[in-house]
């Protein structure tokens, strides 16, 4: 595409996800939204060079550009589809940026999240070293499920950061979103802190980094936007009194978590992807080193957006 072709397309004129600038001084019109500062924030610990990743829920890709200027081994956008009401699906706004920046993100479109696996197989792929799971979970009809087929793309070893809509409350809740008091689109959950983390221990996914906005306070609970870093590991992260989690590998539960994922395809002997910590700081849970996430968010402050305007586009200089 010429320069003009691009400047003149009719996809600038639709709604755009993302800012992105497409050409010097021509940026996309996307609203710029304040979640990309705690997911970046957290993605600028992780060397992604020679890695590959997936980046879930890409919308007009921002993220799978980041990865693939920062040297990814390979970058690939997964998206499912637009919503019913967009006669304009986001997989054109993508593919359109894709080719207006010369990038060569790979995509997987148009399916659930739970074909990805086989999908990615079939471009040689399967697992991933680094994955981004960010603004989706608070979307999904059934999270507990969407955590557990996004830390089956995930290898043991690899690294994961998840981003979602959270409270910080130290209640082990699932908030329901009833008549939309927390989101108004096609949001059905809202995790607290406390049960993302024990969900992420659960699935063999250990925390080691976080951070966080506050967005606003519903119901008298602060609603916040949490990126969490999480290494995959080869089994669950249980605290030492917590005999319930144990119980998993004892044959005491029926399994129905494994419908989402297989340990066996996680498996991977290559080394762990390397982190460079925020330096934020990191309370445990008592008697046993595996972060709490409550205590940690609430030791240190949130981050502002506003500090931050560069962090929510991409721009054509960025790295
Ligand atoms: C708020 S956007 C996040 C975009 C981007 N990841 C970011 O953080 O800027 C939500 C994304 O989640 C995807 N999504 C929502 N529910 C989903 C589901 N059940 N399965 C797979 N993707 C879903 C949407 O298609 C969309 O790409």
């Amino acid at each position: 595409m010429t320069p003009t072709e691009i400047a003149e397309h009719p996809l600038l004129s639709t709604n755009w996800y993302h800012k992105l600038e497409l050409l010097p001084g021509l940026v996309t019109n996307g609203p710029g939204f304040d979640n990309l500062v705690v997911t970046r924030a957290m993605l600028n610990g992780i060397d992604v060079a020679g890695q590959n990743c997936l980046d879930i829920g890409a919308m007009d890709g921002l993220v799978a550009y980041l990865l693939e200027r920062r040297g990814a081994g390979r970058s690939v956008a997964y998206d499912r589809n637009s919503r019913p009401l967009n006669p304009i699906s986001n997989g054109d706004r993508f593919r359109f940026a894709r080719e207006a920046l010369g990038s060569n993100v790979e995509f997987l479109w148009d399916m659930p999240l739970k074909h990805v696996w086989a999908a990615s197989a079939e471009i040689g792929l399967r697992t991933y070293d680094v994955v981004v799971f960010a603004g989706v979970l608070y979307h999904m009809f059934d999270p507990l499920a969407g955590l557990a087929v996004a830390r089956n793309l995930v290898r043991d070893g690899g690294l994961i950061v998840v981003e979602t809509g959270a409270t910080l409350d130290a209640s082990a809740s699932m908030h329901a979103n009833v008549g939309g008091r927390f989101y108004p689109a096609d949001d059905y959950w809202l995790p607290s802190v406390r049960t993302l983390e024990y969900w992420m221990r659960f699935l063999h996914l250990e925390p080691i980094d976080a951070t966080f906005l506050h967005h606003r306070v519903v119901d008298g609970l602060p609603v916040i936007r949490v990126a969490v870093t999480c290494r995959a590991v080869e089994s669950f992260r249980a605290t030492p009194d917590d005999d319930w989690m144990r119980r998993q590998n004892l044959g005491a539960f029926v399994p129905d978590f494994q419908e989402c994922l297989n340990w066996d395809e996680v498996k991977s002997d290559k080394p762990p992807v390397p982190y460079q910590h925020s330096g934020r700081h990191i309370a445990r849970h008592p008697g046993s080193d595996v972060l709490d996430l409550f205590s940690t968010l609430t030791s240190s402050p949130a981050m502002l957006a506003a500090e931050h305007p560069e962090l929510m586009q991409l721009l054509l200089a960025d790295r």
